[in-house]
């Protein structure tokens, strides 16, 4: 990418222009969320400002024209996805509720006792839990493929543990915590060949990878706004129709009805089916504006500037003794967690975030990951399209700091 285009990029994300801590925010925590570029910004402002009214309700003017801009935006999340049609398309609260309409209304009916759901060892809660509990209610057997010392998949696995008895593969499309980025169209074609069925957790993927259904050809696949550049507390559900139209209600009450008695109810077709009370109008808006900015970019140079920035950064932690890098291999995205020995990530955390950078610690939510890799937590510095070569320096920096503090 060239230096006009980043600084063109950086222009756009006002939260880049503050200091914290008095030093210049340097902001390596996108995987847990990505800023917000003043375009969604102004969106969301003039939505709230002038154009606030709920969908598929009034009779008068706003309502109309906020439900006009509602379902835009649904017609623009499946260009985005490729979708064909936007009865694939529903609207939910993130990836997390997504990944649970899956496991509660196909999983719940169509799975049943001795039925495997595979998984991988890189998942995150949200896509190991719901498929615990809908596992304990169904007496399905959960199956991992297994992640290599480097975090990358045991490829070996994907033809060994999916097999006649797998009904389900979920799995993410590139990993929260390592950055690792699976054989996504080989894990699709195992599971299409045992006639299983496909949920692909693309939260972390949609920023990495142009995002197709159809090439993918996934069964379902759930992603996040707020991961998108877009707001919080929205999300969207693809799913195949055929599947879609299978399935039982997961939420009911308003709009997800075509008629309702005292005693029977009716549902509406797709997507409504899945869409019950006032959905997430300004979201749905929002993200409508986040994919158009993503999309006046080209992704590959986007992909390809995150990739050298992690280079540069994986360069000089080789230099820093004692600094070890989790999941370092080849096919990953910008997304690096480390540790220092004799440190706490805890610590290093609170002196980085001393530094004005803002990265996150803990155990990012993938604990069974963890420990297999025989840790409690790391530092996790992940890298967007707004970042540059100074916040790199200056992470490198802050780290050499706190081992000096802390060792
Ligand atoms: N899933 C988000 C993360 O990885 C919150 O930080």
């Amino acid at each position: 990418m060239s230096s006009e285009l980043l600084k063109s990029i950086r222009e756009e994300f006002p939260a880049l222009k503050q200091k914290v801590h008095g030093k210049d925010l340097v902001y390596l925590d996108s995987a847990a969320t990505a800023l917000k570029p003043r375009a969604v910004i102004e969106r969301l402002n003039k939505f709230y400002t002038l154009e606030t009214a709920n969908v598929h309700r009034g009779a008068h003017y706003l309502s109309d024209a906020a439900t006009t801009e509602f379902e835009k935006a649904r017609e623009a999340v499946r260009l985005f996805l490729n979708a064909d049609s936007i009865e694939e398309v529903i609207f939910t609260r993130g990836t997390t509720e997504g990944i649970n309409l899956v496991a509660q209304s196909y999983g719940q009916e169509f799975l049943n006792e001795g039925d495997e759901i595979v998984l991988t060892e890189i998942e995150h809660h949200s896509n190991i839990v719901p498929w615990q509990i809908l596992a304990q209610k169904r007496k399905c057997v959960i199956k991992y493929i297994s992640v290599n010392e480097d975090g990358s998949l045991n490829e070996a696995d994907i033809e060994s543990i999916i097999g006649p008895k797998t009904k389900m593969v979920v799995f993410t499309g590139c990993s929260n915590i390592v950055g690792t980025l699976p054989p996504v169209e080989k894990i699709v074609a195992k599971a299409r060949s045992v006639g299983a069925v496909t949920l692909l957790d693309a939260a972390q993927y949609v920023t990495q990878k142009k995002t197709d259904v159809k090439k993918l050809d996934v069964d379902f696949l759930v992603f996040s706004s707020h991961k998108l550049f877009g707001p919080f507390g929205f999300g969207v559900l693809y799913g195949k129709k055929e599947l879609l139209n299978k399935m039982a209600p997961y939420q009911s009450g308003g709009s997800m009805i075509s008629a309702v008695g005292y005693h029977d109810t009716t549902y509406n077709h797709l997507p409504f089916k899945f869409e019950a009370g006032t959905p997430h109008v300004s979201g749905a808006i929002g993200t409508m504006t986040a994919i158009e900015f993503l999309k006046s970019y080209p992704m590959e140079q986007l992909f390809n500037h995150e990739q050298k920035l992690m280079q540069m950064l994986l360069q000089e932690f080789k230099q820093i003794e004692g600094l070890k890098v989790f999941g370092d291999n080849s096919n990953k995205a910008a997304i690096i967690s480390f540790n220092l020995a004799g440190a706490h990530h805890s610590d290093i955390g609170q002196i980085l975030d001393q530094q004005g950078v803002a990265v996150r610690v803990g155990h990012h939510c993938t604990q069974p990951l963890l420990a297999k890799f025989k840790i409690t937590g790391t530092v996790r510095a992940s890298i967007s399209i707004y970042n540059n070569e100074s916040d790199v320096a200056q992470l490198v920096e802050g780290v050499k700091k706190a081992q000096r503090m802390l060792l």
